[in-house]
């Protein structure tokens, strides 16, 4: 079967100031077959909803090119249906007027807008609330209008961006089984969905193909086939098999993003850190240290049994490998030495402990203290660092990197942060 999407060398940068650009994907080549779903999985800021703008023809790419259906995509094709995280419903349109304006663009005639519309709307099953108003719909119906929105333009391509992930388990569940179920009853023109997801089981239970990406810049690192049909809810052990196998590769590529031949990566002044808390950190530690996940410690398990998003996970890994207190291996994480009489330590001896791996390992931190101690007045202005962030990372990063580590070495009693003044200081109480 033919190719229905095909991307070539796509690079997109945007514009980070009147200087410099933000390299956000490179070298993005990927297919899509006829019959086939794809899955993207990537850390948050990886690129892939741009990826998606830029399939559809609402961006265009910096460079390299999209075909659809062997015609180079240059603006907003007609066989492609977006679905949203969330939609812009109009609150003063009914169901059946929001589904229609889809087709107004399309100089589509009254008569045959409103048959197209009540289709769309029933094979959502939203037949019955044709003229019920946004506002009288729970979270999970007014996504069916959205995607009934999408289907009422009848598209050969459904490009799905985090679909279900601002719903209630429950609701995305059951959203998610009647779209596979719409898909394999065939009863629409969609050939192929390429779906965007933060949800490894969504994945796992829905894609032919699983593409997982990387950052910095963002690229497709690893790929995965899966040939088990669907549906595969009644297969739990054959899905479980599935998400080991996505957890594995995902580790395998944030390992990649470290230094080579490197058990740890040595970070930078300018690291953009993830933005993970104190506390969750800790909890991490705790858990690795207890007699429960001595046993297991695999990220499928880690993610399920601590309520974690892989992202939010892995963020946490990633600072604890930062600080060489856990690693990761294998999709396998262990505590370091310090790690483990980390978890074992009282909360005095834990700050200690914090403190020295934060001065050893994270570079932020010993140029926060120099400074400081070079001061006669022993404090300075957040800002200061914050301009020199800004030099590499862009504005919004550079303001969460700050406050993250300003958060670490207030833990850790290294300075003190007065936020209304924006002041760091040597002034904690002892
Ligand atoms: N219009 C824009 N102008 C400047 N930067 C942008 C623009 N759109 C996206 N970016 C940047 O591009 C990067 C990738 O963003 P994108 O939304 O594609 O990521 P994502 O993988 O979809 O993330 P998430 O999983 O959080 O949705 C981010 O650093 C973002 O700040
Ligand atoms: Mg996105």
């Amino acid at each position: 079967m033919g190719n229905i999407i095909n991307v070539r060398n796509v690079r997109k940068t945007f514009k980070k100031d009147a200087t410099q650009d933000l390299l956000v994907l490179d070298q993005i080549n990927l297919s899509v077959k006829s019959g086939e779903i794809v899955a993207l999985l990537g850390t948050s800021g990886s690129g892939k909803s741009t990826l998606l703008r830029i399939i559809s023809g609402l961006i265009s790419p910096s460079s390299g090119s999209v075909s659809f259906m062997g015609a180079p995509v240059r603006g907003p094709v007609a066989g492609v249906g977006m679905v949203f995280q969330h939609f812009a419903l109009m609150p003063w349109m009914t169901v059946l007027e929001n589904v229609e304006i889809g087709l107004e663009a399309q100089g589509v005639p009254v008569k045959a807008r409103r048959k197209r519309a009540l289709q769309a709307i029933d094979q959502v099953g939203m037949d019955g609330f044709e003229s019920a108003y946004p506002r009288e719909l729970s979270g999970g119906m007014r996504q069916r209008v959205g995607i009934a929105r999408a289907l009422v333009i009848e598209p050969k391509v459904l490009l799905l961006d985090e679909p279900f992930s601002a719903l209630d388990i429950l609701t995305a569940d059951n959203l998610r089984n009647d779209l596979l179920r719409l898909w394999m009853k065939k009863s629409t023109n969609i050939q192929s969905m390429l779906l965007v997801t933060h949800n490894i089981e969504e994945a796992a239970t829905m894609a032919d193909r699983i593409l997982i990406f990387g950052h910095n810049p963002g690229s497709i690192r690893e790929e995965i086939s899966i040939s088990v049909e669907r549906p595969r809810a009644e297969k739990p052990v054959v899905v479980q098999s599935i998400m080991e196998e996505i957890y594995q590769k995902i580790a395998k590529v944030n390992r990649a993003d470290h230094a080579v031949g490197q058990r740890f990566q040595v970070i930078s002044l300018y690291h953009r850190l993830p933005k993970v808390e104190v506390g969750s950190m800790i909890g991490l530690l705790e858990a690795l240290g207890s007699e429960e996940f001595k046993k297991d410690s695999d990220l499928s398990t880690l993610a399920e049994e601590l309520y974690l998003d892989v992202d939010d996970l892995m963020s946490i890994i990633d600072c604890l490998e930062i600080l060489r207190l856990a690693f990761i291996d294998s999709g396998h994480v262990s505590l370091t030495p310090s790690g483990t009489k980390f978890s074992e330590a009282d909360i005095l001896e834990r700050k200690q402990i914090f403190s020295r791996q934060l001065q050893d390992h994270v570079p932020l931190v010993r140029h926060i203290l120099r400074v400081l101690h070079g001061r006669s007045s022993h404090s300075v202005s957040g800002e200061r660092f914050l301009i020199e962030l800004q030099d590499d990372l862009s504005d919004v990063a550079a303001v969460d990197v700050l406050k993250t580590v300003i958060e670490w070495g207030r833990y850790a009693e290294l300075f003190a942060y007065n936020d209304n003044t924006d002041t760091l200081s040597f002034d904690n109480p002892k």
